[in-house]
C-alpha cells in the first residue's frame, strides 16, 4: 500500500492508496457521502458509499455497514486516514478517491470557522485556524514560490546570501520607526529595519550579496500596506550604477511572477486572480522621474507638491494608470534616507528608485545608489543628527577601497499581496503583527 500525497494522486489512477488528511467539508445524501479532504499538498474529493442491501452493486466500492455508520460521526476538521482507489473524475481534469476503508485519527470538536461570513477581527483572532482555509492556503503557497524564486534568481546571478543581524545599535531607515530594547541595562539596542548597511560591508568581500529575513518598523500606520514585522529581502552590489540596479530588479520581479504563473495555477484560480496583468510582466517596466510623476499626479487631481514624498494614495492613483510595474526615480533628497547618493546633475535629488506595482498596489521595492564618499557621508550623518559613533564602522567602508555601489530591498508581503490580488497585506504573512495586533 502506497502512502500518497494528494498532489501526487494523478500518478496512481486505478491503484489503491493510503491518504491522511483533514475533512475540510462534507455532505451526504442517502447512501452516498462526499468528504473534501485536505492534506496540505492539495484537496481531493473522497466518495463513500453505503452497502446496497440487495447487493448487485457491480464494481462499486462500498463500505461495510459498520463503517458507514461510523462515517456519520465526521465533523469539520476531523483528521482521518483513508484507504481508497484513485479514479479520474468523470467530467473534470481531477482525481477522486473511492473509499474502501477509513479510520478517524481525531474527531474534531465543533470548528469555530464555519461557512458563514466572519469579520476580519474574528478571523485574525483565530489566525491559528484560519490558516487552514483554502484562500489562506493558496496565499501561503504563492508566498513560498516567491521566496524560492528569489533564492533561485540570486543564485543564478552570482549573489551569495549574507545574514544580517537583527539586534543593531543604530537606525537604518529612520529613527522614528525603531523598536527599542534594553540591552542588559548597559545600552540600547534596536530591532533591524533593514539589513542594508551590513550588506554594504559584505560587498567588499563578496561583490554581490542579499539577505532575507524579518525586519521591524514601529510605524503607527494603520494602512492595508503596513505591518510592524515583515520579511524583507535586501540586495547589494559593488561597481553598479542606478541603471544596472533597476535592470537587476526588473529581472528579479519578472522571474518571481513568472514562477508563480507556472507553479501556482490552481492557487491563482482559488484566489480568483485575473492573471492578465501578471502576464504583462514580460514587457519592459515603466521608468518615470519623480518630477514627472508629480506632474502626472496633479493632472489626476492629487494635491502633491514638487518636494513631497509620494503618499499611499498618490501611489494608488498613479499605479491604476499603468499595466505594468513603474520605477519612480530621482526623489527629492529631503524625503529619502541619509545614505542615498546625490544626483550629480541636480543636488536637490538623490539617485534612487521606488518600484511601484500596478493595479493600485504601489511601492514594493525601495533602492538607491549609496553615498560612497567619506566626507559627503559624514556630512549627511551630521545633518540627520545621527550618532556618529554608531556609524563609524559604516564610514570605514568609505576609507578602504570605496567603490560605486547600490542595492534595493523588497517587502515580501507587499509583493505577495499584489501577485495574489488581495487587498490587505495582513493576509500574506502567517501571523501578522500590526500596531494593534500581537496575537496569536
Ligand atoms: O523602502 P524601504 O524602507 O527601504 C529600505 O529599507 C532599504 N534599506 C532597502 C534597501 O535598499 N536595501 O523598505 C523596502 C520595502 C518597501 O519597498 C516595502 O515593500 C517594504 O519594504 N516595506 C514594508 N512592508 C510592510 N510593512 C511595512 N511597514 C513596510 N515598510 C516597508
Ligand atoms: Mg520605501
Amino acid at each position: 500500500m502506497s502512502k500518497v500525497l494528494i498532489s501526487n494522486l494523478s500518478n496512481f489512477e486505478g491503484k489503491e492508496v493510503e491518504v491522511s488528511g483533514w475533512v475540510a467539508n462534507f455532505r451526504s445524501s442517502g447512501k452516498i457521502a462526499f468528504w473534501q479532504l485536505r492534506d496540505g499538498s492539495g484537496f481531493v474529493q473522497a466518495i463513500l458509499l453505503a452497502r446496497r442491501s440487495l447487493g448487485g452493486g457491480g464494481d462499486a466500492i462500498e463500505l461495510s455497514d459498520e463503517k458507514w455508520q461510523e462515517s456519520k460521526k465526521v465533523t469539520l476538521e476531523t483528521s482521518v486516514k483513508l484507504l481508497g482507489v484513485v479514479a479520474k473524475h468523470p467530467k473534470k481534469e481531477e482525481f477522486e478517491l473511492q473509499v474502501k476503508d477509513f479510520s478517524f485519527i481525531q474527531i474534531a470538536e465543533e470548528y469555530p470557522i464555519g461557512k458563514k461570513d466572519h469579520g476580519p477581527d474574528f478571523l485574525l483572532d483565530n489566525r491559528h485556524l484560519w490558516l487552514r482555509s483554502s484562500r489562506q492556503w493558496a496565499i501561503q503557497r504563492i508566498r513560498n514560490t516567491l521566496i524560492l524564486a528569489t533564492y533561485e534568481f540570486f543564485n543564478k546571478n552570482n549573489f551569495i546570501k549574507i545574514d544580517s543581524p537583527i539586534l543593531t545599535p543604530s537606525a537604518c531607515e529612520g529613527t522614528t520607526e525603531l523598536f527599542e530594547i534594553d540591552y542588559f541595562g548597559e545600552q540600547k539596542a534596536y530591532l533591524s529595519q533593514s539589513g542594508q548597511l551590513y550588506l554594504e560591508a559584505a560587498i567588499f568581500a563578496h561583490g554581490r550579496v542579499f539577505d532575507f529575513g524579518p525586519v521591524f518598523r514601529a510605524e503607527k500606520s494603520k494602512t492595508r500596506r503596513h505591518l510592524t514585522e515583515f520579511w524583507m529581502m535586501d540586495a547589494e552590489m559593488a561597481f553598479i550604477n542606478l541603471e544596472d540596479n533597476l535592470e537587476i530588479q526588473e529581472n528579479l520581479i519578472r522571474q518571481m511572477v513568472k514562477s508563480v504563473l507556472e507553479k501556482n495555477k490552481l492557487e491563482l484560480i482559488m484566489l480568483e486572480r485575473d492573471v492578465k496583468p501578471l502576464e504583462n510582466i514580460t514587457k519592459p517596466f515603466y521608468k518615470i522621474m519623480h518630477k514627472e510623476a508629480v506632474k502626472k499626479l496633479k493632472e489626476l487631481g492629487s494635491d502633491i507638491k514638487e518636494g513631497d514624498d509620494m503618499g499611499a494614495d498618490d501611489e494608488t492613483i498613479l499605479t491604476k494608470q499603468y499595466d505594468n510595474p513603474i520605477f519612480i526615480t530621482h526623489y527629492p533628497k529631503e524625503v529619502k534616507a541619509f545614505y542615498m547618493k546625490r544626483d550629480p546633475l541636480d543636488d536637490s535629488r538623490v539617485l534612487c528608485a521606488d518600484l511601484l506595482a500596478p493595479e493600485g498596489y504601489g511601492e514594493i521595492i525601495g533602492g538607491s545608489q549609496r553615498e560612497d564618499n567619506y566626507e559627503e557621508l559624514l556630512k549627511r550623518i551630521k545633518e540627520n543628527n545621527l550618532p556618529q559613533s554608531a556609524f563609524e564602522w559604516y564610514l570605514d567602508l568609505r576609507k578602504y577601497g570605496s567603490v560605486p555601489h547600490g542595492g534595493f530591498g523588497f517587502g515580501l508581503e507587499r509583493i505577495t499581496a499584489w501577485v495574489c490580488g488581495i487587498q490587505h497585506i495582513r493576509e500574506t504573512i502567517p501571523f501578522p503583527r500590526t500596531i494593534n495586533r500581537l496575537n496569536p
